[in-house]
């Protein structure tokens, strides 16, 4: 089954691979990104990119105007420390962005709006692990609760407009294309350190556990929630699907297994732990193996090594 769908921050990192994998699965596609992170060059051929805030008229207009069957909604404001330090400004994005995209979805007619939240922020320190989605919510950053609020949003205003939301809520998502930069690239931040011959930074003592998922897995998971019959909305988190391996790993085996892909013998430095940091995170997914038939396809270490390569070549 196949549509037409816009991917809000189709030009950044997942939102690139999510049009991809559309592409492949034989969607139109369509990508609206402000390119404050993403860029143009990340997008298949065949993808058509308007160049839009989410918090403009202009993307509302976008997504009303477009003939879109689904909205899948991918832009946002991702960095924790941003939203501690600025948390109206992630507010602004994830939120009221959120709502703008939302109507415009309604007006437009749009039948269903894929949700990337985050399992990795909602739960907090969780008792149970892996973490189901039943699991209580408390995130602690205001990042958290935005992907949080994002969530109530989707339920409530797509039960008063009649759209259906997905909430997608990802764990540590890694793969080419993902910024070295950016403070939630962990595995692409000791890649690149460890290809330019540098030290790798471990806050804490390194036993501190996150489950690492396939940018592709990722995407295709996206493209299944797409299309498949949703169950009714009795909870909050009825119809939001945790997207990850249910596998613990830890910086320090991180840091092995980045040696190994690289073939280089990583020198590790420690630092003081990050306030606020998780100590373990992994996420239970047998609900979105029962529903959306989804699976992780790819092992940690050969998407590693599609990330080594990436790199290599000189992250085209
Ligand atoms: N990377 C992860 O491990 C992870 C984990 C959980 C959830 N998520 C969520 O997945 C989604 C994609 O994250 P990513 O890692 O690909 O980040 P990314 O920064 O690569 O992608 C976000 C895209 O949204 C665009 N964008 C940002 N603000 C915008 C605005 N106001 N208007 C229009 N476009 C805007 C950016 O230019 C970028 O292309 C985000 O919603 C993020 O919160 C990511």
């Amino acid at each position: 089954m196949s549509g037409r769908v816009l991917v809000a921050g189709g030009a950044g990192f997942i939102g690139s691979h999510i049009a991809e994998a559309y592409l492949e699965a034989g969607w139109e596609v369509v990508a609206l990104d402000d390119l404050s992170r993403g860029k143009a060059t990340n997008l298949p051929a065949g993808v058509e990119l308007i160049r839009a805030d989410v918090r403009s008229s202009e993307a509302r207009r976008a997504v009303a105007g477009g003939r879109f069957d689904v909205l899948n909604q991918q832009a946002a404001q991702i960095d924790v420390r941003h939203s501690v330090d600025d948390p109206g400004f992630d507010a602004q994005v994830n939120i009221l962005g959120l709502i703008n995209m939302l109507e415009g979805a309604a007006e437009g007619g749009v039948r269903r709006v894929v949700f990337a939240s985050s399992g990795g922020v909602l739960y907090g320190e969780a008792a149970t692990i892996p973490t189901p989605e039943t699991a209580p919510n408390m995130p602690v950053s205001p990042y958290g609760v935005s992907k949080l609020a994002g969530e109530h949003y989707l339920r409530a205003l797509g039960a008063l407009r009649g759209i259906e939301g997905v909430a997608m809520r990802y764990a540590n998502v890694f793969g080419p294309r993902q910024d070295p930069k950016s403070e939630a690239g962990v595995v692409s931040i000791f890649v690149s350190r460890l290809l330019a011959g540098e030290p790798l930074t471990v806050f804490g003592d390194g036993t501190q556990t996150r489950d690492y998922v396939f940018v592709k897995d990722v995407a295709r998971a996206n493209v299944l929630a797409s299309t498949v019959a949703l169950p009714p909305v009795t909870t909050h988190e009825s119809r939001a699907f945790n997207v990850a391996t249910s596998r613990e790993m830890s910086v320090l085996e991180l840091a092995d297994a980045v040696g190994r892909a690289t073939g280089r013998k990583p020198e590790i430095q420690f630092a003081e732990p990050r306030a606020g940091e998780l100590a373990r995170s992994s996420l239970d997914t047998a609900k979105a193996r029962r529903l959306l038939g989804w699976t992780p396809n790819w092992s940690f270490d050969q998407g590693l090594e599609q990330l080594v390569g990436w790199f290599r070549g000189g992250c085209p």
